[in-house]
């Protein structure tokens, strides 16, 4: 089976394997386990952040920061097709207790104009913003990149009303390596952010928020609050740390494995996708002009030894990693010609 359902399916690399045996084993959550802390003030380095606190999901990265910034009162601003608003089951107002609006947007970029009308004051009758967010990749927009100028523009609108801003940067290294940028770059341009190493990085396990030192301090109790303390930690902290040391650059590889799989799924057919859109490892394709549905076509491929996602009805996701190749990609490519075919 050539997986391409997402990159959290990496597997751990050797060198990762070597460090999860003699990594530390202290109570990190009574203590601060020294290889946790290791990863942390790594983290840190690479946003360019004062601290950071590693957790186990970007889920939960994303819903401390959350928590944290709003002290659960306000409003989150936040594009429409986040993955905080679509795929995190609500916890923005189920656990954190906010309430939130989605801006249109644009590859992953909220409209400014639509944004600055959505700023609100605090007044008598009203919380006011509490924060805005970001994403970059953009999961949902199919890994656009945000550009920095489009992050300014944000945080500048940001901090003219006083409101905080989180990025989930889920896939924050991702668009460091498509824009040619160290990671702190994009990170300068909001007040927190939160990246994972499970996933392109190929560590097992967990995510790092990253911000202030006092931002840091207040979410220490939230990532208590909800469960998100662990005790020997140290065993996936190591992993993380190959990861963020070695396994960076080889994003790029990804980057080039999504571009092939895009030229062959447009050269089958033009309007399954756009190559000139593919920034990062992740292809959506639409699927909407054909005779199947999106779980069809899921179904179809994974008989034929593929397996996608299906995004939505209308479209599929592919995500590129380090287990898939040029011979992976143009497997997959024969594979998905013989079923669209068939269609
Ligand atoms: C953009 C984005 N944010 C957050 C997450 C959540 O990460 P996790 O699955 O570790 O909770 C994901 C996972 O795919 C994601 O793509």
């Amino acid at each position: 089976m050539i997986d391409l359902r997402t990159d959290t399916v990496t597997q751990p690399t050797a060198a990762m394997l070597a460090a999860m045996q003699t990594a530390t084993q202290g109570d990190d959550s009574r203590d601060g386990d020294p290889t946790v802390i290791k990863l942390e003030a790594l983290a840190a380095a690479r946003t360019g952040k004062q601290a950071a606190l590693y957790m186990p999901s970007g889920t939960m990265t994303n819903l401390v920061a959350v928590l944290a910034h709003t002290q659960r009162a306000g409003e989150v601003l936040l594009e429409r097709g986040a993955h905080m608003l679509n795929t995190e089951l609500g916890g923005l107002a189920a656990v954190a207790g906010v309430f939130y609006k989605g801006i249109s947007g644009a590859r992953g970029a909220m409209d400014m104009e639509e944004l600055r009308g959505a700023v609100r004051p605090m007044t008598r009758n009203n919380f006011g913003t509490g924060l805005i967010c970001m994403e970059t990749t953009h999961n949902g927009a199919g890994g656009t990149v945000l550009s920095l100028a489009h992050m300014t523009m944000v945080h500048a609108l940001a901090q003219q009303h006083g409101i905080p801003v989180h990025t989930d940067g889920a896939r924050l290294f991702n668009a460091a390596v498509a824009l040619g940028v160290p990671a702190s770059d994009i990170a300068r341009h909001t007040d927190s952010v939160c990246f994972c190493v499970s996933k392109g990085l190929s560590a097992p396990v967990g995510s790092v928020l990253c911000g202030s030192s006092a931002f840091i301090e207040r979410a220490r109790p939230f990532r208590r609050m909800v469960g998100g303390n662990m005790r020997q930690a140290g065993s996936i902290a190591a992993a993380g740390i190959v990861g963020l040391e070695t396994m960076i650059e080889r994003l790029a590889e990804d980057h080039a494995m999504a571009k092939r799989l895009a030229a062959g799924l447009h050269a089958i057919d033009p309007r399954l996708c756009d190559p000139a859109g593919i920034q990062t490892n992740i292809v959506r394709i639409d699927i909407s002009f054909t005779s199947r549905n999106a779980v069809q076509w899921s179904t179809a491929l994974t008989q034929a030894g593929i397996a996608v996602s299906p995004a939505d009805s209308r479209s599929l996701r592919f995500v590129t990693h380090r287990h898939i190749g040029i011979i992976e990609i143009d497997q997959a490519l024969a594979a998905f010609n013989t079923v669209f075919q068939a269609t």
